[in-house]
C-alpha cells in the first residue's frame, strides 16, 4: 500500500489501530529506562504516545500525513510532547546514525529490500548500548495463525531480523502468540518479537 492508500484507511474518526501500546511493545520495553526512541512507520502513534507517557522523547515517522495528524491530536489532548514526522522511512527519512537510544519498528511490512533498507537505517541509528526492537507478523501465520499480510515476503521471522544484526546481543529473538477476535471465534495471531542491543565501544 502507498501512502494515499494508507491515508483512507486513516480516514474517519476511529483508531485504525488500538489506543493502547502493542502488547509485546509494552511487555519489551516497559523496564528501559527512558531516552530517546525512534519509531518508524509509528502509524497514529499508539506506541510513540505509550512510550512518551513514560518520559521518552519520542520522534513519530510514518508517510501517511493522516495518521500523523492522528497522533498529533491525541499527543495534545493527553498533554505529551512527541516529533511528528510525515516521511517516507524507506526512499527520503535517513535517521541520523547513533543517535537513539530506542529505535522500533511495530507491523511495517514492506517488500524485502525495502525491509533490509529500513532495518539497515534502523539499526544504524541505535546508539551503542541502544536497543532495537522489532514487532511484526510472523511467516507461520500462513499456515498456524491469523491475520496480517498474506504475502510471505513481506512477513517476518526472528532469523530474517536477527540476520541484520551481526554482532548484537540478542535480549530475545523468537515467536509470540497473540489472541485475536475472528470471525470463527478466537484464535492465535503469530508475531516475530526481536529485542536487541548494540554492542558499545570498548572502554
Ligand atoms: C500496520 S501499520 C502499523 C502502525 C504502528 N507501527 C502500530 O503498530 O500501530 C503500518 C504503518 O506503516 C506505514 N508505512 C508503510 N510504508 C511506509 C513507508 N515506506 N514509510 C513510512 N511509513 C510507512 C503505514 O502508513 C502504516 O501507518
Amino acid at each position: 500500500m502507498d501512502a494515499d492508500a494508507w491515508d483512507r484507511r486513516y480516514a474517519g474518526t476511529d483508531l485504525v489501530w488500538s489506543a493502547e501500546p502493542n502488547r509485546f511493545v509494552a511487555a519489551e520495553l516497559a523496564d528501559l529506562p527512558a531516552g530517546r526512541v525512534l519509531d518508524l512507520g509509528a502509524g497514529e502513534g499508539r506506541n510513540a504516545l505509550w512510550l512518551a507517557a513514560r518520559g521518552w522523547r519520542a520522534t513519530a515517522v510514518d508517510f501517511s500525513a493522516v495518521a500523523i495528524d492522528k497522533g498529533r491530536t491525541l499527543a495534545a489532548a493527553l498533554r505529551l510532547d512527541v516529533e511528528w514526522i510525515v516521511a517516507d522511512v524507506v526512499h527520503g527519512y535517513r535517521p541520523e546514525p547513533d543517535s537513539f537510544d530506542l529505535v522500533l519498528i511495530a507491523y511495517l511490512h514492506l517488500p524485502p529490500d525495502a525491509t533490509a533498507t529500513v532495518l539497515g537505517n534502523a539499526a544504524g541509528a541505535v546508539a551503542p548500548g541502544g536497543t532495537l526492537l522489532v514487532v511484526g507478523h510472523d511467516l507461520t501465520n500462513l499456515r498456524d495463525g491469523t491475520g496480517g499480510p498474506q504475502d510471505p515476503e513481506r512477513l517476518y521471522t526472528p532469523e530474517l531480523i536477527t540476520g541484520h544484526l551481526d554482532g548484537w546481543y540478542l535480549d530475545r529473538a523468537g515467536r509470540a502468540r497473540r489472541p485475536v477476535q475472528t470471525d470463527t471465534g478466537t484464535r492465535d495471531a503469530i508475531d516475530t518479537v526481536v529485542r536487541a542491543r548494540k554492542p558499545a565501544p570498548p572502554a
